[in-house]
């Protein structure tokens, strides 16, 4: 699916899942930079809540290492590049006003998920388009660990396996979602694109 795919998705129903936005081996590299962070202890668990966030395992229960661009090897910066095209394609179209992008990866042990939830803080309204990356290698459906997803009060709740390559794009204050636990490590580059 290309950008203009994603943002006309994003204009209505304001979701979008692209299967494929990136191949399998830009997918390897950047699971292999994810891991090497992972190893060298340079995750930290997850917080709730802003600011001094609060650790609360039984709410969520992944890890995370935030992304500082300048940083980032060479599999990050061709996906930063990419989404900076999103981020200007979304603005052009939807005059969204997406300012700057929060980045990181983040990585559920076995057993962790991530209890329903909304993507924007009560006190800070900025958080605007979330973006998820699956990093995953051969995701089966035993595997559990899906993203439920709720488009609507009453509507359906869409299922969305964890699958490497696969990008969820969502304005982040309209849907409320939730990560199952998986019987294997679950491993995604989660982002928000936030306004001014
Ligand atoms: C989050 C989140 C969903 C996922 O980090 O806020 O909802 O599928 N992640 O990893
Ligand atoms: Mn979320």
């Amino acid at each position: 699916m290309s950008h203009e795919a994603i943002v006309a998705a994003l204009g209505e129903p304001g979701w979008s899942i692209t299967p494929d936005y990136l191949c399998a081996a830009e997918v390897a590299a950047l699971r292999d930079e994810c891991l090497s962070a992972y190893s060298r202890g340079a995750f930290h668990r997850a917080g709730v809540g802003k600011g001094v966030a609060e650790v609360r395992t039984e709410i969520r229960g992944d890890q995370v290492f935030w992304i500082d661009a300048e940083h980032a090897g060479a599999a990050l910066q061709a996906l930063l590049t990419k989404l900076e095209d999103l981020r200007q394609a979304v603005n052009r179209n939807l005059f969204l006003g997406l300012f700057d992008l929060e980045l990181h990866f983040a990585a559920y042990p076995p057993g962790a998920g991530y209890q329903r939830h909304l993507d924007r803080f009560q006190d800070d309204d900025r958080r605007t388009l979330t973006v998820i990356l699956y990093l995953n290698e051969n995701w089966m459906p035993a595997d559990g660990g899906q993203l439920n997803f709720w488009s609507s009060e009453a509507g359906p709740v869409l299922e969305i396996p964890p699958s490497g390559g696969t990008l969820v794009a969502f304005l982040s204050d309209r849907f409320w979602h939730e990560v199952v636990p998986a019987n294997r490590q679950r491993l995604s580059l989660t982002g928000w694109f936030r306004r001014r």
